[in-house]
């Protein structure tokens, strides 16, 4: 009997990326990404220390939330992250995910917010490799495989992390973990379909989404990409 491979597009979301929207309407622009069909708001926590650009914090995480249901997938890159927790759980985050690179803590902050009754993730930059971050899959809803170097939106995807999402997904499926794997850098309808081909489940975008005349017709045509299963 020869093997049939399909296409199963079942599991991918999209998470729009709110760096992209305009920062002085960041309610408009939550709005508009839920009105077009997104799964999740991505939202990019940047402190000027791990990565040289500085964003928003818990502040605009709290004053965001009773505008929407939507999970909000929030994104640290920042240092110590553990200290900074609660206060992103608090301000309504339904997903948190850290860097490996930027504590030593990670255990520890995995554990504050599954602690906190929120999702955690792992996140790991273009040049850390896939083991990194292996020890910390049974403790995670999720990794998020950087496609560009993290602080600025509108970067290049760097095709070789598709490799890294090729053997995260064998893992993971090898494993049986329920698990995500999760993309986020220079995401346009090219990359995510490459990416979810290789195995990725979530999508995040900015510049490409935000960018685009018809967000709702893109992420449509995006989470119809789908991930070869062989049958
Ligand atoms: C980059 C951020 C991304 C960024 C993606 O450091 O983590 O989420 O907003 O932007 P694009 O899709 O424009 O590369
Ligand atoms: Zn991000």
């Amino acid at each position: 009997m020869k093997n049939d491979t399909t296409f199963s597009g079942a599991m991918t979301k999209i998470s729009p990326s709110m760096l992209s929207a305009d920062a002085a309407r960041l309610g408009e622009g939550l709005a508009r990404l839920e009105a077009c069909g997104a799964d999740w708001a991505h939202i990019d926590v940047m402190d000027g220390v791990f990565v040289p650009n500085i964003t928003i914090g818990q502040h605009v995480v709290r004053a965001l939330r009773p505008l929407s249901a939507m999970p909000f997938d929030v994104h640290l890159m920042i240092v110590d992250p553990l200290k900074h927790v609660p206060d992103f759980l608090d301000a309504g985050s339904d997903l948190i995910t850290v860097h490996v690179e930027t504590t030593e803590n990670v255990e520890e902050s995995l554990a504050a917010i599954r602690g906190g009754g929120a999702k955690a993730g792992v996140s790991l930059n273009p040049g850390t490799p896939l083991d990194a971050v292996l020890p910390y899959l049974d403790m995670v809803d999720l990794i998020l495989v950087m496609t560009v170097q993290p602080g600025f939106g509108g970067q290049a995807f760097q095709p070789h992390c598709l490799d890294k999402i090729t053997e995260a997904r064998r893992i993971i499926d090898e494993r049986s973990l329920d698990v995500e794997i999760s993309v986020d850098g220079g995401i346009n309808r090219d990359t995510a379909r490459r990416c979810v081909e290789a195995g990725a489940t979530v999508l995040a975008a900015g510049s490409s989404l935000f960018g685009t005349d018809d967000m709702a017709a893109e992420i449509e045509l995006w989470r119809a990409f789908g991930r070869r299963v062989e049958s």
